[in-house]
C-alpha cells in the first residue's frame, strides 16, 4: 500500500529534520500572519525538533508569541506541573520558557485537579470561550491513537479522563524511571474537539509510525483507528519523513 492521499494535503519530507523544518515554518507563518492565534499543541519526541526552530526564530528574527494563546492536547492525571514527565512541564522546558508567551495565555489540562470530570468540563469550555483553536499540531500513536484518543474513541468525543492502553503505556515508558511510573490514565481532548479546530497538521517520523500513517491515509475511517476519522475534517496537512511515509 503506497502512502498517497485523495483527503489530506501529504508532504513527504527526505529527513525528521527536514519535516520538523516543514511543520515549524507552518506553525510561524500563523504567528507571524495572527498574532493572537489559538494554537493547539502537542507533546512527545516528534514535535521537539519543531519547538527547537520556533524558540531558534524567536531569539534570531524576534517571532512573537506574546498574543499566542495555546491549548495542549493532554495530560498524565496525578501529575502536577513541575512533575519531570507532566505535559505541562514538557511544555514549558521545550518551548514556553524561552519564548515571550503569556504564560498565564497557556492551557494544559490539570492532572492534579481533585475533580476531573469538571477539570475536563472547564477545559473544553475554555477552548469555546476563546473562539477555538486556529491551527492544531498533532502526533499520532503506533496504534493510531491521536492526543490520548486510544482505539475505539468516538469521533464525537470531547474532552474527558481515559484509560491508556498497555501499548501507550508501554510506549510511554521510555520517559519514565519504570513502567511502574507511568500513569495509567489522562486527560484528553476528544476526537470532537480536535475536529473543530480550523486546521489541523498531523505530524510523523520514523518508520515506527508508518503503519499508523499508511492505514490512516488510506483506509476507511473508523474509531477503532482514531487518526482515521482526521478524513471527515476539511484542512488536514499530514507531514512525514521518508521512514514514516514507508
Ligand atoms: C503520546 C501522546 C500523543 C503523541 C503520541 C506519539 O501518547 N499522547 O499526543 O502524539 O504519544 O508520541 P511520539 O511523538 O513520542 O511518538
Amino acid at each position: 500500500m503506497k502512502t498517497e492521499s485523495t483527503w489530506a494535503n501529504l508532504i513527504i519530507c527526505d529527513t525528521p529534520q527536514d519535516a520538523a523544518e516543514e511543520v515549524a515554518q507552518q506553525i510561524a507563518k500563523r504567528v507571524r500572519e495572527s498574532p493572537m492565534c489559538k494554537l493547539g499543541l502537542a507533546t512527545g519526541g516528534t514535535p521537539v525538533e519543531t519547538y527547537k526552530r520556533l524558540v531558534q526564530w524567536h531569539r534570531q528574527d524576534d517571532l512573537d508569541f506574546s498574543s499566542v494563546t495555546t491549548f495542549n492536547l493532554d495530560e498524565y492525571v496525578g501529575l502536577g506541573p513541575k512533575h519531570p514527565q507532566s505535559f505541562r512541564r514538557f511544555m514549558d522546558d521545550q518551548l514556553f520558557d524561552h519564548v515571550n508567551i503569556n504564560l498565564l495565555n497557556t492551557f494544559v489540562p490539570d492532572g492534579t485537579a481533585s475533580d476531573q470530570e469538571q477539570e475536563c468540563r472547564r477545559y473544553e469550555s475554555k477552548i469555546q470561550e476563546t473562539g477555538g483553536i486556529d491551527l492544531q499540531l498533532l502526533g499520532i500513536g503506533h496504534n493510531g491513537h491521536i492526543a490520548f484518543n486510544e482505539p475505539g474513541a468516538d469521533a464525537t468525543s470531547r474532552t474527558r479522563v481515559v484509560d491508556l492502553t498497555d501499548e501507550t503505556i508501554k510506549k510511554n515508558a521510555r520517559f519514565f524511571e519504570s513502567i511502574d511510573d507511568v500513569p495509567r490514565t489522562a486527560i484528553t481532548m476528544g476526537v470532537g474537539t480536535i475536529l473543530e479546530a480550523r486546521k489541523i497538521i498531523l505530524m510523523a517520523t520514523g518508520p515506527g509510525k508508518s503503519e499508523a500513517i499508511k492505514t490512516m491515509l488510506n483506509r476507511p475511517a473508523t474509531s477503532a483507528h482514531p487518526a482515521s476519522l482526521l478524513q471527515t475534517h476539511p484542512n488536514v496537512t499530514v507531514v512525514v519523513d521518508q521512514a514514516a511515509a514507508g
